[in-house]
């Protein structure tokens, strides 16, 4: 999941200048925008039929169809659970009652908005202005049998005019749009059939679409609907954040697998095969840099290579991919190669108090010639133990399981540290030597942190342990700084807590989501819902107002799965997207794939 979209704007206003002076100066060694157009795409002429919004000015020729399941058997994902695996009733019961009191309130006071503000007990419209807490939430309703709201939900969702933005900005994000809109239309199809929804969701689909409309054919990533139906030629552009193009593919491709219009597939595929064609061309071979030049197909120049923010879903759908489409060379390799690189430049061993065998997900700097680690962990990153260990699954590794087990129980560690049992949107620790051995020095924790805030250090005088150290600084032990005392309701943490439960049957998992969600609740409970938090280390912090719809769409779909039965959403039956819409895997039946 993949995203801070405030963040993206915040940052990319930020680079503009120093992007400004990159695309001046940069020459792509890889395929060029001109290759692109001559191979793919026909020129309109710029001849508009500006009546006409179903003209292109630069149609496909010709469309790469869904590739069809491969004959083998994929690798099983989920841990074989004995059949009478139960549920634990009451966990899962006081998440539902968590939820139902968001519902009630998004229902009674912000219906039809994008979002309820929790703690004026208003609303606010920032995805389009189409209803996104209620379309993000329709599979959630589902899965926690709220048959009636469901289908309360759905009646309106199926007239919402996605054809024009809602709200006063005509500006959409088309990653959001498509993660959180399109994916929770297609997931509430693929869980009750009903085909309006399908119907609903290539309207959404034909209108994204229209972002595609470019001479390379890749999307903008910030789309004037508006200009585009006013038939003004656009550019896709030249600082694309990875996450926002990369991850495009889940949604895209079910879309077409599910109404068989190929043009779906064919968009994301010509992205997909840049990402794949420059893979190993970066500084940092295997992954590529946050962010690339969309508009001159440079997809890798550039030296920060995060994993978290901005970039996250891109890798989290290559393995994601292979299980949607049922095994695919394209997306496994380029997973392989993804992973190979991440282990050994992202990850490391934090050293902390206890000396816990944990490893967290940092950037990665390829300013100079050598590859250097940053230990800056960010709450977005904690999606990646979830992804290394479905992806162990579906390369046979059981290294890469073991990996993910222990980076989704370094973010356990981290939401244990923190005094409110929660951890911060962003800090940084000391990096282990190595990701096998470590032991606890309090001088080295010091020094670091007497680098990261010398003034806060020095103004500390003689502290005489490291917990009187610790409490002035308002840093748990193990932790150097705090960069972003935030809490905003993110699931990554529990999202990988739960994928590593389905695969290892680890009770121990449901136990430590348990206290993940007992925390939560206690800290961000208003008189009306859910509030995001300012500081994690203060309970007397002011709350945030603000909900995002990943509260209900994801984080407590999460806590509600991780107690329920383990065939309850099987992930041998759906692959989950970066919103955790859960998405309908290819069944081979007895009268073949359905
Ligand atoms: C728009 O273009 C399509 C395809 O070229 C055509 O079938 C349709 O009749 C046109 N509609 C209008 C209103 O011009
Ligand atoms: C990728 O590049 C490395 C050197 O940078 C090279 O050793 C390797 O063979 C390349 N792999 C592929 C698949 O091109
Ligand atoms: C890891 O680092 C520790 C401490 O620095 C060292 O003793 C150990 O030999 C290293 N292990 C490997 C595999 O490099
Ligand atoms: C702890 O780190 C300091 C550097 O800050 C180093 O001088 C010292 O030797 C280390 N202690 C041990 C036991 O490794
Ligand atoms: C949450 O609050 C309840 C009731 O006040 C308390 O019993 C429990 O210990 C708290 N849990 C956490 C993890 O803070």
């Amino acid at each position: 999941m993949h995203r801070a979209p405030r963040r993206h704007i915040v940052f990319i206003v930020a680079s503009v200048a120093f992007i400004l002076l990159l695309i001046y100066t940069q020459a792509p060694a890889v395929g060029t925008s001109d290759d692109y157009t001559l191979r793919y795409v026909k020129h309109n002429g710029g001849v508009c039929n500006c009546d006409n919004s179903t003209t292109e000015r630069y149609p496909v020729l010709s469309y790469e169809p869904v590739p069809p399941p491969t004959r083998r058997n994929l690798p099983r994902i989920q841990h074989r659970f004995s059949r009478n695996t139960k549920p634990q009733e009451a966990r899962r019961d006081a998440v539902k009652r968590a939820f139902l009191r968001c519902w009630s309130a998004y229902r009674e006071r912000a219906w039809l908005s994008d979002e309820l503000l929790p703690l004026a007990g208003h609303s606010r419209d920032h995805f389009g202005g189409w209803a996104a807490t209620l379309v993000d939430t329709l599979d959630t309703l589902w899965i926690m049998g709220l048959k009636e709201q469901y289908w309360e939900a759905v009646e309106v969702a199926v007239t919402i005019d996605f054809t024009m933005p809602a709200a006063d900005d005509m500006t959409i994000s088309v990653f959001e749009t498509t993660i959180r809109y399109l994916g929770g239309l297609l997931a509430a199809y693929d869980l009750c059939g009903d085909p309006r929804l399908l119907d609903k969701a290539a309207e959404l689909g034909g209108v994204l679409y229209g972002a595609f409309d470019t001479p390379n054919r890749m999307p903008v990533s910030y789309w004037d609907m508006n200009a585009a139906t006013n038939g003004h030629q656009q550019f896709a552009s030249p600082q694309a954040l990875v996450a926002d193009i990369g991850s495009l593919t889940l949604e895209f491709t079910r879309l077409s697998q599910l109404t068989k219009d190929p043009k779906y597939y064919d968009a994301i595929s010509r992205i997909m095969a840049a990402f794949a064609e420059q893979q190993n061309a970066t500084s940092v071979p295997g992954m590529w840099p946050y962010m690339v030049n969309a508009n001159r197909m440079d997809f890798h120049s550039g030296s920060t290579f995060p994993i978290g923010a901005m970039a996250d879903s891109l890798y989290e759908y290559l393995p994601k991919m292979a299980l949607l489409l049922h095994g695919s060379s394209l997306y496994e390799g380029m997973y392989r190669k993804a992973a190979d690189a991440i282990v050994e430049h992202a990850l490391f061993r934090p050293m902390v108090p206890d000396d816990a065998d944990i490893l967290m997900a940092g950037k990665v700097h390829a300013d100079t010639e050598q590859a250097r680690l940053d230990p800056s962990v960010e709450h977005l990153g904690c999606f990646a133990g979830g992804m290394l260990a479905l992806g162990g699954r579906l390369l046979e590794s059981t290294a890469h399981v073991d990996i993910g087990r222990r980076l989704a129980e370094g973010c356990v560690w981290a939401y244990e540290a923190s005094p409110l049992g929660i951890m911060p949107e962003d800090f940084t620790v000391v990096a282990c030597a190595n990701q096998s051995a470590c032991v606890w020095n309090e001088s080295l924790w010091r020094e670091d942190m007497r680098e990261r805030d010398p003034k806060a250090y020095t103004a500390l005088g003689a502290a005489p342990n490291q917990n009187a150290v610790s409490d002035e600084m308002k840093l748990p032990v193990g932790l150097t700084s705090i960069t972003n005392t935030h809490y905003i309701l993110r699931p990554e943490a529990i999202e990988s807590v739960f994928i590593l439960y389905r695969i290892t049957g680890d009770t121990a998992l449901q136990d430590a989501a348990w206290r993940m969600f007992e925390s939560i609740q206690n800290a961000t409970r208003t008189e009306i819902a859910n509030a995001a938090l300012s500081d994690v280390t203060d309970m007397a912090a002011p709350k945030m107002d603000e909900m995002e719809s990943f509260w209900l769409a994801e984080t407590l779909k999460y806590f509600y799965l991780v107690f329920s039965e383990p065939d309850l959403i099987s992930l041998d039956e759906y692959v989950l997207n970066t919103e955790a819409h859960p998405l309908r895997r290819p069944r081979r039946g007895f009268w073949g794939w359905g």
